[in-house]
């Protein structure tokens, strides 16, 4: 009995494991969320900051970056199975440009229901929180802050804005290395896994703070702007999406074919567009939190 009871667990859990791999839709990996709010949080106002933390569940110690994954966690459960095309959105094939009306829906075509309009979505539910009437809010807001924050995230990550056919490189298999999988995994995960072992002795917070140097020395120039959005919007996920797909087409999907095996030549060269887009995750999530929590007559302590 216990022989195969252990057996039938050990071949549901590589089942899992294969699913998990082959789906690999998740967005940034467990490490690449972390990171992006990690950073985020350097960079919110002590408003923003109060906000997170009244909103943040007990589970989490006060720190945002520790469910930053908790989109990924729970998108495969019945209850929020619809979210799986929040995580993304698809530009039809080979077009490296991205528009909202065009591309903004899931499978079955519902409006909206993609990673940008995902973002104006949960924008939206915690401007409610800052007008104060979070107890009447309709929706719980702590899901809108877990959401937002991930999504943000995802939307930097190229192949989160790639081509329909290929679904963001999913079915793109390669060689990572020696390894098999598929285009959109190395660029969740690999190439972030390969940068800790070969540059930061395995250790994210080395890699988060080569960042967070960038930022405030290495693009100085750019990094103050990144966190702008134009005509007084709250949150302007547009113009990220627009770019992860211009960088899909020239860094991601260039020279990686099907069966291709992908090296230091690429590794090497993606690396440092893999941080750029980590860095100004955190510090668009930052903004945005910070415009969120601060537009206005919030009137919730009185
Ligand atoms: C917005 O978020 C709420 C709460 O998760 C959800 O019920 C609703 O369907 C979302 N709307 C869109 C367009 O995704
Ligand atoms: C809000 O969502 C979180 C995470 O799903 C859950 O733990 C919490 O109980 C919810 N709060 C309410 C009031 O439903
Ligand atoms: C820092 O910026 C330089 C110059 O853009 C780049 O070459 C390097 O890869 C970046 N490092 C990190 C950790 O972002
Ligand atoms: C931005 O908001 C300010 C203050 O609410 C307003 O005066 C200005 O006209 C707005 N600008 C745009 C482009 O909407």
């Amino acid at each position: 009995m216990l022989r195969i009871g252990t057996v039938g667990f050990l071949w549901v859990w590589r089942i899992l494991v294969l699913l998990q791999l082959s789906s690999g839709i998740l967005g940034w990996g467990r490490e690449g969320h972390y990171a992006t709010c990690r950073i985020a949080e350097e960079y919110l106002t002590k408003e923003a900051k109060a906000a997170v933390k009244e909103l943040l569940p007990n589970s989490a110690g006060g720190d945002l970056a520790s469910v930053c994954s908790w989109a990924d966690e729970i998108r495969h459960s019945y209850h929020w199975h619809w979210t799986g095309p929040l995580h993304y959105v698809d530009t039809p094939d080979f077009k490296c440009n991205y528009d909202y009306c065009r591309d903004c829906h899931d499978l079955a075509g519902n409006k909206d229901r993609c990673v940008t309009g995902a973002i104006y979505n949960y924008t939206k539910q915690l401007m409610e929180f800052d007008r104060g009437s979070y107890s009447a809010a309709t929706y719980n807001l702590t899901e809108a802050l877990m959401f937002l924050s991930h999504f943000v995230g995802d939307v930097h990550q190229p192949l989160h804005v790639g081509f329909t056919g290929d679904e963001g490189g999913n079915t793109i298999i390669v060689r990572w290395y020696r390894r098999k999988t598929n285009l959109h995994h190395v660029w969740d995960n690999m190439i972030i896994d390969s940068a800790l072992k070969t540059f930061y002795q395995s250790d994210l917070t080395n890699m988060i703070e080569a960042i967070q140097r960038n930022i405030t020395d290495g693009w100085s120039n750019d990094a103050s702007s990144w966190g702008n959005c134009a005509s007084n919007q709250t949150a302007c996920p547009d113009p990220y999406a627009a770019e992860s797909i211009k960088l899909a087409c020239k860094f991601a999907y260039r020279s990686a074919t099907p069966g291709s095996t992908l090296e230091d030549d690429y590794f090497l060269s993606r690396l440092p567009v893999v941080e750029q887009r980590l860095a100004q995750g955190g510090v668009r999530l930052a903004a945005t939190l910070n415009r969120i929590f601060a537009s206005g007559d919030r009137v919730a302590a009185a």
